[in-house]
């Protein structure tokens, strides 16, 4: 069974190609990475995925249906500089969001609601900021609040934006952890990721990406030199140094 499954899909703003036919299926129950350049399509494959941004052409499956029908079986951390952090809704309120698409239209949320918002901010340390708007909170908070959103929600495939940037150490392991605990529930998770240094330890599966697709598979299948070369272009001669540098640990 796929979670996802992804043919022909390309997408263009102003008539320029930003996703060119990228053809790919994922599995069910893995954690994978998406990784490529400032620049490669990343948000824009996760925001295909979501609705958010329509194709010029493609199909898009997820769960084993048409895309459209599980939306609500899909939950979503934005990339945090994308998010516009001054709109007056507090913390408990975005969490509360995570249920909407289960409530439906004009329903309002009832006291179980709030609660089971409350026990998933204690479960990622943000209880205590509940009350708080949400421009006032430090860069790792903003972080645990849209992942407390995207738990609460009980989705079966997330998919996070960059979720360990601007992180410190500590909350990126308590992040990876919750990931893990995801995985382990038989949930597919696709994660935009930036740091090559950590790809292959935190992750399973790989989907190198450069507007076209350079690879997809299991880590230890796609996740070599050759293809981090192709997906990182421009910065080839870069990359090389640093492989020489480093002896080729890359
Ligand atoms: N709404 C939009 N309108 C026009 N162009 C856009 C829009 N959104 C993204 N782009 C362009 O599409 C390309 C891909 O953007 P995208 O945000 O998907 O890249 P990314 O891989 O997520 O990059 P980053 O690592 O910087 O987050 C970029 O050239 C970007 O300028
Ligand atoms: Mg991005």
């Amino acid at each position: 069974m796929h979670a996802l499954e992804i043919e022909q899909l390309t997408v263009s703003f102003d008539k320029t190609p930003v996703l060119w036919d990228i053809n790919f299926s994922l599995p069910t129950g893995r954690l994978c990475a998406v990784v490529g350049p400032n620049g490669a399509g990343k948000s824009t494959l996760l925001q295909a995925i979501l609705g958010i941004v329509k194709p010029l052409s493609g199909t898009i499956r997820l769960l084993g249906e048409e895309a459209r029908k599980v939306q609500a079986r899909v939950a979503y951390v934005p990339q945090r500089s994308s998010v516009d952090w001054n709109f007056p809704i507090s913390v408990l309120d975005v969490v509360l969001m995570g249920r909407y698409r289960k409530l439906g239209l004009f329903k309002w949320p009832k006291a179980s609601d709030r609660d089971a918002a409350r026990s998933i901010l204690k479960k990622v340390g943000m209880l205590e900021y509940e009350s708080r708007q949400i421009s006032q909170l430090s860069g790792g908070q903003k972080q645990r609040l849209f992942i407390a959103r995207a738990l609460l929600q009980q989705a079966d495939l997330f998919l996070l934006d960059e979720p360990f940037a601007g992180v410190d150490m500590a909350t990126e392991k308590e992040i990876l952890e919750l990931l893990g605990k995801l995985k382990q529930e038989g949930k597919t998770l696709l994660v935009v990721h930036h740091d090559l240094s950590t790809v292959q330890n935190y992750f399973d599966w790989a989907l190198l990406l450069n507007t076209a697709l350079v690879a997809s598979g299991p880590m230890e299948e796609v996740f070599h030199q050759a293809n981090i070369f192709r997906a990182f272009g421009k910065r080839h001669a870069l990359l090389e140094e640093v492989a020489r540098l480093s002896g080729d640990v890359l």
